[in-house]
């Protein structure tokens, strides 16, 4: 139902642009109108900017132009105006150092092309890994009413009778071949097989975990996460999403009406319930800074210890994305949350309506892909908080990845300085490291990369994976693939290059993981770790600062990972408001 102009309840922001005679409203409106707008679109109708992540580079997000007409379509039916925004679109596979570099950038890029710009309400449309936090970053630090649409999953990937999910394919066939399993050609064949559509990667990675996070947190549509990228109901999602920010924005809904705490903790628990990435933890712990909640890694501990992971989707489980949304899609999960008492059911989303009413019909209809709580693929799924010496303000841990019989070891340290070091020794036979040893990667932190690589997921010896062996427990600062698996111990904060305990570990050390206890210990005296921190004080270490350009914004700025790895002064919420016109 569209609505006219003086059905508003207030003058719109937009209006400060368009609204009026004066020579200011003629010289916005009327550069628009090169554009073939007609005089009655500023008659105070709300101005939708669909804020767009698409790219040529950015392969995930490469249908978002198609999606962006079926949001159009859906603002123009409510009777707004949609304007489509190009907006930094820091993509997982071709962005170097990496794209968690630029999540940030992406962020403040968004956040002030928001603010800056007659937008009384805005469409993300995101996908790939960094994109979807990094839009709601944005938003959320203007809190103009936004509505989050995501690309969509690829649809499955099959090679020789086995699906083929993406990245975690990738991880386990470049295992497989220095183990001699499989061949450099067979390798080549599959890749053909990996990304067989449009949309972000179809297994339960970055992507896919944070499409989930955003629909748990209410700033989605019901069943917006698990739409394939090219079934028709991704475009019909789209469409009404496009009807719904018009009505976000009469209401004036905004993101901190929305992302309140109780969002936050249904978020975690979904996380928990799906087997999501690990990147999830910074993210959400960046985007709760920005509504002013304060969420700590304490609360991922504590909220998810009891989920059960009941979603059997690779990298944890058997099947892909496309088998999600035939089951039902997060709905379901969320419906198994609320039933078992772990789901905050008041909390808000962009609907209007407390989530409760859009999952409490929702049905599971394969109860293989979403398993009942008996038969789930773990009973803690959650995210593990490791503490000790050796991760004073936390590292952690996803246990469904993991191997249920490393989740206590004690084991002698083999160290790389960086991640130059592991791939210069990993592939040698006389390097001294078996099984029971525990790999150790230092400066891959967020100022050590920088940016914090997904490189934490390290492959393992080839003569270690000659022998069967397919898990040994590693410990870095870096993050990890939500795609990757493995007894994987992350993000330890404080970083290494930033002289954590981290950094004074030596191979030939003993480390102690017990993850029930949470404990992670470098079996050395206090006075030993001591002695060892001052000397690494006293030399000339990594983080060097770059003396100019972004690199050095990002050094001087971004936060440990234990926060989120935002950069220090984009935290909270700066409003909409802009102070005055520019003529
Ligand atoms: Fe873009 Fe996985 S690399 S979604």
């Amino acid at each position: 139902m569209a609505f006219t102009p003086a059905e508003w309840p207030r003058r719109l922001r937009s209006q400060e642009w368009y609204g009026g005679t004066s020579r200011d409203a003629i010289y916005h409106r009327g550069w628009l109108k090169n554009q073939g707008y007609p005089e009655d679109l500023f008659d105070g109708r709300p101005i939708i900017g669909i804020l767009n992540t698409w790219s040529d580079l950015s392969p995930c997000n490469g249908h978002l132009r198609e999606l962006a007409d079926k949001v159009k379509a859906g603002v123009w039916e409510a009777g707004a105006v949609p304007l489509e925004v190009p907006v930094f679109s820091a993509s997982e596979n071709t962005f170097r150092p990496t794209a968690m570099m630029y999540r940030n950038l992406a962020a403040m890029a968004v956040e002030e092309t928001m603010r800056a710009q007659p937008i009384d309400g805005a469409v993300l449309l995101v996908g790939c890994d960094k994109t979807t936090p990094s839009l709601m970053m944005g938003a959320a630090s203007t809190d103009i009413p936004s509505i989050v649409v995501t690309g969509g999953p690829m649809l499955n990937g099959w090679f020789r009778g086995e699906r083929v999910g993406s990245g975690t394919a990738l991880w386990q066939m470049s295992e497989d071949i220095k183990a001699g399993k499989i061949s450099q050609a067979d390798f080549l064949e599959a890749e053909q097989a990996m990304s067989r559509s449009s949309g972000t990667c179809n297994t339960m990675g970055t992507a896919s975990t944070m499409a989930s996070m955003a629909e748990a947190l209410g700033m989605a549509l019901s069943g917006n996460a698990a739409i394939p990228a090219v079934d028709s109901r991704r475009r019909v999602m789209a469409q009404l999403s496009g009807r719904r920010i018009v009505q976000m924005v009469k209401d004036d809904l905004k993101p901190s009406d929305v992302m309140t705490r109780a969002a936050f903790e249904n978020a975690i628990r979904v996380n928990g319930a799906i087997g999501g990435s690990t990147n999830a933890v910074v993210h959400l712990l960046a985007l709760a800074g920005r509504v002013g909640i304060d969420l700590t890694l304490d609360d991922w501990d504590r909220l998810g210890r009891d989920v059960p992971t009941i979603l059997n989707l690779m990298p944890s489980g058997e099947y892909l994305m496309e088998e999600f949304f035939y089951a039902g899609g997060l709905p379901v999960v969320l419906k198994h949350l609320g039933d078992a008492g772990m789901l905050n059911r008041d909390a808000l989303t962009v609907s209007g309506g407390p989530i409760w009413d859009e999952v409490k019909d929702a049905r599971n209809w394969n109860e293989d892909v979403i398993r009942p709580a008996d038969r789930a693929l773990t009973s803690n799924g959650g995210i593990a908080v490791l503490r000790g010496n050796l991760a004073p303000d936390g590292a952690v841990l996803k246990p469904s990845a993991a191997t249920p019989a490393l989740m206590k070891h004690r084991g002698r340290a083999v160290v790389f300085e960086d991640i130059d070091d592991y791939k210069a020794r990993i592939g040698d036979d006389a390097l001294d490291i078996d099984e029971t040893c525990i790999m150790v990667l230092k400066n891959c932190g967020p100022k050590g990369y920088p940016g914090m690589s997904e490189v934490g997921n390290m492959g393992l010896p080839p003569k270690v994976l000659r022998k069967g062996i397919t898990d040994m427990i590693r410990i870095s600062d870096a993050r990890m693939s939500g795609t990757a698996y493995g007894t994987v111990i992350l993000h330890t904060s404080p970083e290494a290059a930033v002289g954590g305990p981290l950094a004074v570990v030596r191979s030939g050390d003993m480390i102690e993981l017990d993850v029930a206890a949470r404990r992670l210990h470098l079996d050395i005296s206090d006075e030993e770790l001591g002695a060892r921190l001052a000397e690494w004080d006293k030399r000339e270490h990594r983080a060097v600062a770059p003396d100019s350009g972004y690199a050095k914004l990002f050094h001087d700025h971004v936060e440990q990972a234990h926060t989120g790895a935002d950069f220090d002064f984009l935290k909270g919420c700066r409003g909409r408001d802009v102070p005055r016109d520019s003529h």
